[in-house]
């Protein structure tokens, strides 16, 4: 059954879209990217076009199965996985959205969140939700949408606002995992691990909440149903008229960060991962037990598959770490991320720089949505190898920062870390990660860990792997990294620490 069919999985991230094909070893055989634009329509507010996004998707799915070869009748199954949090609403009748998507990193409901928090409605929100409140989240931009949305530039709209038309169910919110698999399959869902993230979803009890959706005056009526993250039920099928010719199931979603601890096969409590994307996500399986963070992590929904419990995950979300490399390339300090290990290795140490690349604020564990980014300790000695240095030790030090947070609330002291993302291509940034945290770091061979988590939640629902063991016999290790004990870190990292510290707040009205 398995021979010559794949299951497919489209990754849709903050910078660029992907789809990847794998076989039953979970094994690469086809994979397409594009980028897509960033708008910055002013300074703290990001935004992504949707359309652009799914002509994208489109695209890298064709492209990808031309370029290997693989006819769509081969795919057995379909799984989605996407930047999380980013929201958007679109018209019901024509599929049109009726604004660009606010990104997870946008910053234009600060306001909004601090008056949650001078109201003490916090500690309510973070009991349901498991969420620190933040502009982060969904709900303070699905509100913001519904208040500013331009009701004119909505598709055929009848002269009445954007949230009157969405309790009729004419306007629909998703994230863009519903984007995605509405465009896939014409059924409006999502998955739990991306309710989770929305600030409207009580993780708990696992449904859409009453209460929050009042407080951000967000209807019913306009909210995907939500699913397991693999579904033996199917979200839908791709449409055979439509760009695939070909009734492919979709079957399995996940946010990409749950998605990549799903592809690490972090199945059981204890289990961890941690991803370096735009920003590094480090997530540890806590079970089916969704257990309260006192040192600033979240508790989210890790996975579920059909017919079982929920998994729980503690969650460290850091915003930025592969976005402060993007940003040397903007300022044209490097060309490409692949030098930054040369460049550092250049230097024995940063000569005292420290960098902290808050640009959107500070997330887990210092959550501070007023954080600027800030370098601190430069001399007229300082060269861009140590403005490099610091940035990748940024990452690591960042890291530091939730693992400790990590240990602290899970009482499980970590003894591998296992890796993924692109930056951790880079050698040096996993060793200098294992000696800041002391701990050992396992980068497994495939490590597009992410897409491979959606398919494995996709194939599994439609029978193409049986058992979670197949897929734990999958997992190959390419590389360890080992502390190296004749590398201090402590006195660095504390300095770090007040280099934090300092950056804290600045952005203050
Ligand atoms: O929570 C945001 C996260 O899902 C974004 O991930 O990989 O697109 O930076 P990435």
């Amino acid at each position: 059954m398995t021979e010559n069919t794949y299951v497919g999985a489209v990754d849709q991230g903050t910078t660029g879209t992907r789809f990847m094909v794998f076989d039953h070893g979970g094994q690469v055989v086809a994979n397409a990217y594009e980028k897509h634009e960033q708008i910055y329509p002013e300074p703290g507010w990001v935004e992504h076009d949707p359309r652009e996004i799914w002509e994208n998707t489109k695209d890298v799915i064709t492209q990808a199965l031309a370029e290997a070869g693989i006819s769509a009748d081969q795919l057995e199954a379909i799984g989605v996985t996407n930047q999380r949090e980013t929201t958007l609403l679109w018209d019901a009748d024509s599929g049109r959205p009726i604004h660009n998507a606010i990104v997870w990193q946008d910053r234009r409901t600060t306001d909004r969140v601090e008056q949650l928090q001078e109201e003490g409605k916090a500690d309510d929100v973070q009991a349901k939700t498991g969420l620190e409140p933040d502009a982060y989240f969904s709900a303070t931009k699905a509100e913001w949408l519904l208040d500013n949305a331009d009701p004119i530039k909505t598709e055929r709209a009848r002269p009445a606002d954007v949230r009157e038309r969405a309790e009729e169910g004419e306007i629909l919110f998703g994230t863009i995992d519903s984007w995605v698999i509405y465009n896939l399959t014409g059924n409006h869902i999502t998955d739990v691990t991306n309710a989770s993230r929305t600030m409207l979803f009580d993780i708990h009890e696992m449904e859409w909440d009453d209460e929050l959706l009042e407080e951000f005056d967000v209807p019913r009526e306009m909210l995907p149903e939500v699913r397991p993250s693999s579904d033996e039920d199917l979200y839908g099928h791709t449409d055979a008229d439509g760009f695939l010719d070909a009734e492919v199931p979709v079957a399995g979603a996940l946010g990409d960060q749950q998605a990549a601890l799903f592809g690490q096969t972090c199945f059981d409590a204890g289990d961890a991962k941690n991803t370096y994307g735009t920003g590094s996500f480090f997530l540890m399986n806590t079970g089916n037990e969704a257990v309260e963070s006192d040192h600033g992590l979240l508790t989210t929904v890790g996975f579920q598959r059909s017919g079982e419990p929920v998994q729980y995950a503690l969650e460290g979300a850091i915003f930025i770490t592969g976005a402060a490399i993007e940003w040397l390339e903007d300022m044209e300090l490097i060309d490409d991320a692949a030098e930054t290990a040369e460049l550092a290795r250049s230097v024995d140490s940063t000569d005292g720089v420290y960098f902290v690349p808050a640009f959107t604020g500070l997330g887990a564990p210092h959550w501070d949505q007023r954080a600027r980014g800030t370098i601190l300790g430069m001399t007229r000695g300082t060269r861009k190898e140590h403005l490099v240095r610091a940035t990748l030790e940024s990452i690591a030090y960042q890291t530091r920062d939730v693992a400790e947070a990590m240990e602290a609330d899970s009482g499980i002291d970590m003894q591998t870390l296992r890796v993924d993302g692109g930056a951790v291509k880079n050698n040096f940034l996993c060793q200098l990660q294992s000696d800041i945290i002391d701990t050992e770091i396992a980068r497994p061979q495939v490590d597009e860990t992410t897409a491979l988590g959606s398919a494995y939640a996709a194939g599994l629902a439609v029978g193409y792997w049986e058992t979670a063991d197949e897929l734990r016999d999958n997992w190959q290790i390419d590389r360890e990294f080992e502390p190296d004990q004749s590398a201090d870190y402590e006195d660095k990292y504390e300095r770090w620490s007040e280099a934090v510290d300092r950056s804290l707040d600045w952005a203050r009205d």
